[in-house]
């Protein structure tokens, strides 16, 4: 998705600049481009393709002089990608130019109005109705423009603003979509991701909605559309350049793998104090828990799929309903939730925009919001009543990884501390899941370790167009994540089934050859997933079975086999899905993609 970034200071604006666009390469994008002030023109620098190009275009800044600036990257909605539809867009006076993460809504009532008024549209996006409102309210008073225009505005925005008469000056907006102000020392900037910020600053202020800023070198000033001056909270921001950075690896998504032991222990560990969950950003009572007559999970793609898997833990340690839905469909089925619901939104960016309206409708209905969110600030930690955060650190590549497994690790801790605070859980049976839960890391690591035997079996399974991953109940959820991963990285066909359903439909699909993994972990359905291979074997299928450790019945059923360590099957998830990530990983590096930045996909979906 788009990106954004502005700099003011006394260094050449330009070259910072196409840094932080570097860093939000891994949102991604299609176009990009820069805006410089320089004796009081604003000189614009635009670009189809990746970020070299517009190095190549601007000699790496130096021919766009400046120390101040704005700069863009662009996930086309409104019109194709091409140099023109790029931002920075230009007023028709030259005084403005602006960047804009987001929607707006209204452009076409808007885009008419400026017409018939006589301002020119060189672009087809809905972001150039933005420039050109500025320039119709300008009267001297860039605030007041600001102002003026944003009232127009129906959707979202992140906006940045320069204008020739204030040329050392930057001005930003935001309404549902992120912006950070990065806080320097005779230099300040902004970015729609700390990602972009951290190799200058770690002081940031996080903008709110209906919030604006004046940012000069030395000062920033936060106001609302009555020009109250707001006071804002300088935070710190935690995540390091290194882990925004590769460190060794040859993809974003290695590295993020690997990382998964750390992540998901960071994550569970400070939350067990002398064996007991302590869940202290939340206000989950006795009493509130037990006044909840069902828990609804929402979230879109991965998130989705790791509330699926732990639907099957939650509901079997707490005898509570768990419905997931899938948050772009939840918004418009005029759900069933009430103040007895409680609501469970994952999302690893927090700001996905689907996931973010379906939480507001169910808020609005009296639902109690929990938000299993990885990015500190972000809008739907921001909008839940309580924030649980996943410390993953920064997830870059396109396809998550440690993002579900952390989402897992928190959902597995919740459904522990409710078992036992709704008295559902024999403290003995809880002792023994919680140090289950606390071998995790090690044997995720395990996992991991299986590499080189993952990376032989993707040679054999790469060259194939389409491929199935079956499994029944929690292996089923586990399917789903696993089918993900391999379709949007490698661009192979792959279907999830539940494996039941197979005869139902999708066994006609099945012939000579074709790859089948399936997921035979959950013993309490292993006969039956051991039927649907043989069903499958019987019509010339491959298949690839995984299962833990000292599961022999499955090596002569199976064409290939990979063991993961034996757990209890309430938390295999996380065990089950490496190495379909690491296959997946393999199989996309055989078949030469773009592995951390997928055709067509961004990080983070700000768009509905
Ligand atoms: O940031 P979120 O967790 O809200 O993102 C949700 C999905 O867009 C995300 O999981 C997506 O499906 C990933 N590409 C999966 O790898």
């Amino acid at each position: 998705m788009c990106g954004i970034v502005g700099y003011t200071g006394v260094q050449g604006a330009s070259p910072i600049l196409l840094e932080g666009l570097k860093k939000l390469e891994y949102r991604g994008y299609d176009s990009a481009g820069i805006a410089v002030i320089n004796d009081g023109v604003i000189n614009i620098a635009k670009v189809t393709g990746r970020i070299a190009n517009l190095c190549e275009k601007t000699n790496d800044g130096a021919d766009y002089p400046g120390v101040t600036g704005i700069g863009h990257t662009r996930w086309a909605t409104h019109g194709a990608p091409t140099d023109t539809n790029a931002h920075p867009h230009l007023s028709n006076d030259g005084r403005f130019a602006i960047v804009h993460n987001g929607i707006i809504e209204n452009y076409l009532s808007l885009h008419d109005e400026l017409t018939s008024k006589g301002y020119h549209f060189e672009s087809e996006t809905d972001t150039e109705v933005i420039v050109h409102l500025l320039e119709m309210y300008y009267k001297g008073d860039i605030k007041k423009a600001i102002i003026k225009t944003i009232a127009r505005l129906q959707g979202s925005y992140a906006l940045g603003v320069l204008c020739v008469d204030e040329p050392g000056k930057l001005y930003v907006a935001r309404e549902a979509s992120p912006l950070i102000l990065g806080v320097g020392v005779g230099e300040n900037f902004f970015a729609s991701d700390v990602t972009a910020l951290v190799s200058y600053t770690r002081n940031a202020i996080y903008l709110d909605d209906g919030e604006i800023a004046e940012i000069t070198p030395d000062a920033i000033n936060v106001f609302d559309c009555a020009m109250q001056t707001i006071s804002k909270k300088i935070t710190r921001i935690v995540w390091d350049i290194q882990s925004a950075e590769k460190g060794g690896y040859d993809h974003f998504m290695l590295k993020e793998i690997m990382e998964q032991p750390r992540a998901f222990k960071a994550t569970i560990a400070p939350r067990i104090k002398d064996n007991e969950i302590v869940l202290d950003e939340t206000d989950l009572s006795e009493r509130y828990l037990k006044s909840i007559n069902k828990i609804v999970i929402t979230a879109c793609g991965s998130a989705y799929y790791a509330g699926c898997a732990a639907k099957y833990t939650i509901e079997k340690l707490c005898r509570v309903p768990v419905i997931c839905e899938l948050a772009s469909e939840l918004r418009y089925s005029d759900p069933l939730i009430d103040n007895h619901t409680l609501l469970i939104v994952l999302s690893q960016s927090g700001e996905t925009a689907d996931t973010i309206a379906a939480m507001k409708e169910c808020k609005s209905r009296g639902a109690k919001t929990i938000a299993i969110v990885n990015v500190v600030g972000s809008t739907i930690a921001k909008l839940a009543d309580h924030a649980l955060y996943t410390w993953a650190g920064p997830e870059i590549a396109v396809a998550t990884t440690k993002g579900y497994t952390t989402q897992l690790a928190v959902l597995y801790l919740f459904a522990l501390y409710m078992s036992k605070k709704l008295g559902r859980i024999e403290e003995e049976r809880y002792l023994q899941l919680l140090s289950s839960l606390k071998s995790l890391p090690k044997k995720i690591q395990d996992t991991i370790d299986t590499n080189s035997k993952i990376h032989k079996i993707a040679i054999k399974y790469y060259d194939n167009r389409s491929m199935f991953f079956i499994g029944r109940n929690s292996d089923y959820a586990v399917a789903l994540e696993g089918a993900l991963k391999m379709k949007e990285i490698s661009y192979i066909h792959a279907e999830s089934y539940a494996a039941g359903e197979l005869k139902h439909g999708t066994i006609a699909l099945i012939e000579e050859h074709r790859p089948v993994v399936a997921l035979c972990y959950n013993e309490s359905v292993m006969e039956k997933t051991l039927s649907n291979i043989v069903e499958v074997k019987a019509r010339g299928a491959e298949v690839l079975a995984l299962t833990y450790k000292g599961n022999s019945q499955i090596v002569s059923q199976a064409n290939d086999v990979i063991f993961v360590p034996k757990s209890e099957t309430l938390f295999s998830a996380v065990l089950e899905i490496v190495p379909l990530q690491l296959l997946a990983y393999y199989v996309a590096k055989l078949n030469g993609c773009d592995i951390d930045k997928p055709k067509n996909l961004a990080k983070s979906v700000t768009v509905e």
